[in-house]
């Protein structure tokens, strides 16, 4: 069967169908093609890119410049998933016209299809800004990583009783505005349920259990490519730091060794010319 271009349309159907949705992160076109000959039904080019990329000790520096810059390369190598573009910290609290234009700087310059913003009560007026210009936005509470500062540090969120309820306030007030699903990073996974059931649009866990509609991994985390850190709910599926190492390490040595180059890695030059060369230079 011939693969189609996924919609939010074919979001919002998996949550009713009881079908799983899979989102991962991209930041550059190589990692994108790859995530997008998966399978996987959507790609983010995440905020995340400050810290899995760019070396940077939190999100925060981030600028919509470089996201854009990521976003565009990331785009060349999405033909089938869903592309959203992660709105960075301070692009989207100044104003709603503010937040309008770099939305849709996403769309325009990059190509997105959607973006993400994260933030509960402090989120709801500009993701309905957003929405009403025609831009779909994919919101994220729980852990949100721009204000790790506010939240005093890396986090579970909900925990008790009266933290939890406040997720579900906020996750029922961004639906409302019009957010076309809801990331959930670092929520104990019986109250991402209860949100999950409440709401009619998809939730998406970042560490939010499995009753989420969805799951969504930093790439980087998840192929062994970041090992600063790794969050307790990050599962790594493959360590391409140590292949890629091994590899490094037998280049050096084979450089060193004379064994590379060999012949096959080689070009030649045919034996007359080489001859006719060697008479010239004699000359
Ligand atoms: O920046 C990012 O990659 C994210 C995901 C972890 C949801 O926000």
């Amino acid at each position: 069967m011939e693969r189609k271009k996924v919609t939010i349309t074919d979001l919002q159907q998996k949550k009713h169908d009881g079908k799983k949705i899979t989102i991962l992160t991209a930041y550059d076109d190589p990692m994108a093609r790859l995530v997008d000959e998966a399978g996987i039904d959507s790609i983010l080019v995440g905020d995340s890119l400050g810290m899995v990329v760019m070396g940077l000790d939190s999100t925060v520096p981030v600028t919509m410049d470089e996201m854009i810059h990521h976003a565009k390369a990331v785009r060349r190598g999405t033909k089938y998933a869903f592309f959203i573009g992660d709105m960075p910290f301070g692009s989207y609290q100044i104003s709603k016209e503010e937040a309008i234009r770099n939305a849709m700087r996403f769309m325009k310059e990059a190509g997105c299809e959607a973006v993400k913003l994260e933030g509960g009560y402090e989120a709801v007026e500009v993701t309905e800004a957003i929405v009403n210009a025609g831009i779909p936005v994919l919101g994220h509470i729980g852990l949100t990583p721009q204000t790790m500062s506010k939240l005093g540090g890396f986090k579970v969120q909900g925990k008790d009783a009266e933290a939890a309820k406040k997720l579900i306030d906020q996750a029922i007030m961004l639906e409302k505005a019009g957010s076309f699903g809801i990331v959930l990073e670092c929520v104990p996974d019986l109250v991402a349920k209860m949100i999950t059931e409440k709401l009619t649009i998809p939730t998406i866990s970042c560490g939010g259990g499995k009753y989420c509609d969805g799951q969504v991994l930093v790439t980087n985390d998840m192929v062994g490519l970041f090992d600063r850190f790794t969050p307790k709910f990050v599962k790594r599926y493959v360590n391409l730091s140590h292949a890629i190492l091994e590899g490094f390490k037998k280049y050096k040595e084979e450089v060193e060794e004379g064994v590379f180059p060999d012949e096959a890695h080689s070009f030649t030059i045919k034996e007359d010319e080489l001859k006719k060369l060697k008479a010239k230079h004699r000359r």
